[in-house]
């Protein structure tokens, strides 16, 4: 079956974007899309980067455990709040960190405010990191705005049409990617 991580990326004491991990990873499983796991910044706690994965003489087990889930992910989805126009700290630690495990991976990257716009600002940066690394970012868009308004602590929907309709385009998106992925196998 095809599996999903799902990266969360506030580590925010009170955070509220994590809803939105939540949500992803009951719609994947509850429609036997995928095997989704969510990858927890705030739990991980990784220290401040101060290398790459491939040149650290001696990682940490969580370090080689995240990058091995990345590597074994069909596709990934990113959850990011926007904080004053930009993606958190702790998202570009592990961005940075990884390298190979980006190469082609198809990756979806829901964007999360409090306000109306949807983080939408935060996208581009993102999107051009990855894609300096040739992660594969799919062009399909997931902002949520008013966040606590859309989604409960469980990540539920609180009602809503709208929402359903762009997870599944959003979701159809990525697994298009993983799909086409698949059949091309590595370049040469
Ligand atoms: C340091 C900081 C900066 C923020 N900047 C923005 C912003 O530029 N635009 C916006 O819509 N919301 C902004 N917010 C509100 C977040 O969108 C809000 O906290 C949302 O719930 C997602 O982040 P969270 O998962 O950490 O809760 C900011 C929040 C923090 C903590």
């Amino acid at each position: 079956m095809t599996k999903v991580a799902i990266i969360s990326s506030s580590v925010r004491i009170g955070r509220n974007s994590h809803r939105v991990a939540l949500y992803f990873k009951n719609y994947l499983e509850e429609k036997d899309i995928a095997v989704a796991e969510i990858l927890d910044l705030k739990q991980y706690n990784f220290p401040l980067f101060d290398e790459r994965l491939k040149f650290q003489k001696s990682p940490t087990a969580d370090v080689i455990e995240f990058s091995d889930k990345i590597k074994a992910a069909d596709g990934v989805i990113i959850v990011t709040p926007e904080y004053n126009g930009g993606y958190p700290a702790s998202l570009k630690n592990i961005t940075d960190l990884l390298y190979s495990e980006w190469y082609h991976k198809p990756v979806a990257i829901s964007t999360v405010s409090d306000g109306n716009f949807g983080g939408s600002q935060v996208l581009t940066s993102i999107q051009f990191s990855l894609w300096k690394m040739k992660a594969w970012t799919i062009p399909a868009l997931f902002p949520v705005p008013n966040v606590i308004d859309s989604f409960d602590e469980n990540g539920n929907l609180r009602g809503g049409q709208l929402f359903e309709k762009r997870t599944e385009n959003f979701i159809r998106e990525l697994l298009w990617c993983i799909e086409a992925k698949s059949r091309m196998g590595n370049l040469k």
